[in-house]
């Protein structure tokens, strides 16, 4: 990891881990609602989409406080998912970002609310974005709720589901890992390109990456489920052969499933040639994703 993209990691992070529990520590509602709301967000999560937005927000010299309200917003309905999918409804884990899963802490009950509480602060906070053209934000909500919902992470999370114990095609699993993860990466890089006012040209190239880039972090979680130290992500490991889940590694085996991490690297990096982007932080975290030991 070269110096200047650790400094920039370092420092986006601080950014959010700073500003998300003010947004909630001002709401007027029940304490123990905030608790479990703040709990998870400050329970030490990686902050990758945030950190995705603001990167191209790098790539374009604007500074990252501009995305600040839609990075944490992102990091919001982000850590909703994971809430909702620890429960024993869906994934039933007990360790997440290496702490007891909300449900576990809180009750069922809370840790659903939690989450949805979260999903519908985080549009509150678009709308009241400071920096940030009104006909922008419409365009930054509208495309967020898709990726969020039905057609995106909500309706992938659902495929997931239906598709444990079932031999699924490659192309049936790169569509569950698309939209249940993938979109909200995607969505990250086309929110950063929209606020900083990127032509639809170069919108069009940086959606590329960022899709690619969606799918590559997935088929990376898989494999982490698989070979990965659960202390140092924070969360079980094998709990996709415990529920039967389709993955690439299972799919495909650890070697065909590796394969498939260089083929959508090299993917990624081609919008970014053409965009004159290589070797900017963009790229830097592409290498980071498929790299990463959590
Ligand atoms: C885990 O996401 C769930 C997936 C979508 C693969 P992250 O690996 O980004 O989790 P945190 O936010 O760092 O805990
Ligand atoms: C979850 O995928 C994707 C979400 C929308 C939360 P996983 O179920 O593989 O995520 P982990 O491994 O529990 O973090
Ligand atoms: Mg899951
Ligand atoms: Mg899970
Ligand atoms: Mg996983």
């Amino acid at each position: 990891m070269s110096t200047l993209f650790e400094a920039f990691l370092q420092e986006a992070r601080r950014l959010i881990d700073r500003s998300l529990p003010e947004y909630v520590s001002n709401l007027e509602t029940e304490h123990r609602l905030k608790e479990a709301m703040l709990y998870s967000l400050e329970a030490g999560g990686k902050r990758v989409r945030p950190v995705l937005l603001m990167a191209v927000l790098d790539a374009y010299n604007k500074p990252m406080t501009d995305g600040l309200e839609v990075a944490s917003a992102l990091e919001m309905v982000h850590t909703y998912s994971l809430i909702h999918d620890d429960l024993p409804a869906m994934d039933d884990d007990d360790l997440r970002r290496g702490q007891p899963t909300n449900h576990k802490v809180f009750g069922e009950a809370t840790a659903i609310l939690a989450g949805d509480a979260l999903l519908t602060q985080s549009f509150a906070l678009i709308a009241h974005a400071e920096h940030i053209r009104p006909d922008v934000k419409v365009e930054l909500i509208s495309s967020f709720s898709k990726a969020a919902g039905a057609a995106g992470m909500v309706g992938g999370q659902l495929a997931d589901m239906l598709a444990e114990g079932k031999h699924v095609t490659v192309d049936q699993l790169k569509s569950i890992h698309e939209r249940k993860t993938g979109e909200l990466l995607a969505y990250a890089v086309r929110a950063g390109a929209l606020i900083a006012g990127a032509s639809e040209a170069e919108t069009f190239k940086l959606a590329q990456y960022g899709k690619e880039i969606g799918l590559l972090f997935q088929i990376k979680d898989d494999i982490l489920d698989v070979e990965g130290d659960a202390l140092a992500i924070g969360k079980p490991i094998g709990s996709d052969v415990l529920n039967d889940k389709s993955t690439y590694p299972g799919l495909l085996g650890m070697d065909g499933a590796k394969a498939m991490l260089e083929t959508h690297f090299k993917r990624a990096m081609a919008p970014l040639e053409e965009l004159g982007l290589q070797g900017t932080l963009l790229e830097d975290l592409a290498n980071y994703i498929v790299s990463r030991n959590h």
